[in-house]
């Protein structure tokens, strides 16, 4: 990875000053110095930012010149007002609230083939897809995977914490001795007994939302299965020294004590009845099974560019230069 030196200036004098001391301290640092303009700046602003250009002897990289400030309010007015209100009347915490609600509202992609098997058409899941629902809702004494007794509902999901031990990657989340670890919602909490538990997700159209887990440690659904199965197999076979190659910038320390930590807690969750998952051997083509029964949740919209259309915005559009850009790849890594 590259590393860059950049200066954002904001034509304040905090910025300024900055930019006076890193040419004095570190002129050998190969900086960068950029401003982010609205397009609408007071013309001071501009004339300032001239001035330092010339005395500093530096370039300034104008970002995003083009964005458009009026675009949101724009869109605020045609929804919540009319053409002469103004940005305090239509841009309210209420009405922001309300829209970013009415657009997750609208993305419910349940049309599954699980959903058309259970109203009746028997062709809809594949042979192995209906052994993978069976292991699902089978109890482990009965040679299930026990699943539902966490994902439950047309959801697949009781809504409930639970630890089941997924590895712990990444910069955490202030637990642990040395804040590295992520005690989940034990880090709201505070309770003991919620350390490492993380809430049930819905399995809906889960296929596509790889990397799995809290801390995206599973590339595959083959492989998250197996962990809920035998998470100390799992942990025992799970290749940490992957992780940094494959993700360069990603923080291991301590990645692997704190996994084991987690896989403790987890057998006290067990002795103490917090939790029902228990270890389960099931064959590889079982796994595959469960795996498939997991593609039937797929409502096949989310596969489609075409029809997920109404909910992506043309690439050139980005009036706040945070736009993220979708791309359609539901190809998991190995
Ligand atoms: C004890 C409750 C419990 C049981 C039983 C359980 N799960 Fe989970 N499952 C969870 C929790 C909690 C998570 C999220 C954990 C995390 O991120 O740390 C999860 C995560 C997952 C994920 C990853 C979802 C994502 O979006 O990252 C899949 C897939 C999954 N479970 C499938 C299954 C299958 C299949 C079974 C049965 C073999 C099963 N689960 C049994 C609680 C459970």
């Amino acid at each position: 990875m590259k590393e860059r030196h950049l200066l954002a200036l904001s034509g304040g004098k905090d910025s300024a000053a900055l930019a006076v001391y890193m040419r004095e301290k570190y002129a050998d640092l190969p900086m960068e110095y950029v401003f982010i303009d609205s397009g609408c700046e007071l013309p001071e602003t501009y004339a300032y930012l001239d001035k330092l250009r010339a005395i500093l002897g530096i370039e300034i990289i104008n970002i995003r010149s083009r964005r458009n400030f009026e675009y949101w309010l724009k869109m605020f007015k045609q929804v919540y007002g009319t053409a002469s209100s103004n940005a305090e009347q239509v841009v309210t915490t209420q009405n922001v609230f309300d829209a970013i609600g009415e657009y997750e509202r609208s993305q419910t992609f349940t049309r599954n083939p699980w959903q058309a098997y259970v109203k009746g058409n028997n062709q809809a899941l594949s042979d192995s897809a209906k052994r993978g629902a069976i292991l699902f809702y089978k109890p482990y004494q009965q040679g299930g995977g026990n699943c539902v007794a966490c994902h439950k509902g047309d959801k697949f999901t009781d809504e409930k914490f639970y630890n089941i031990a997924l590895p712990q990657l990444g910069k955490g989340g202030r637990g642990g001795a040395d804040n590295t670890n992520d005690y989940g919602r034990g880090n709201e909490t505070k309770a003991y007994a919620d350390r490492f538990t993380f809430r049930t997700p819905s399995l809906l159209n889960v296929e596509g939302t790889a990397p799995y887990s809290h801390a995206g440690a599973f590339y595959t659904l083959e492989g998250v299965i197996q962990h809920h199965l035998d998470p100390a197999w799992s942990i025992a076979n799970y290749k940490f020294d992957r992780v940094n190659s494959e993700n360069p910038g990603i923080q291991t320390t301590n990645t692997q004590t704190n996994t084991l930590e987690a896989l403790g807690k987890l057998r006290e969750d067990q002795a103490n009845g917090l939790t029902p998952l228990r270890t389960a051997r099931l064959s590889k083509t079982a796994i595959e099974d469960l795996a498939n029964f997991l593609r039937s949740l797929t409502d096949p919209c989310i596969k489609s560019a075409d029809c997920l259309a109404p909910w992506i915005p043309p690439l050139n559009e980005d009036p706040n230069g945070l736009q993220l850009d979708a791309q359609f790849n539901l190809s998991a890594r190995p």
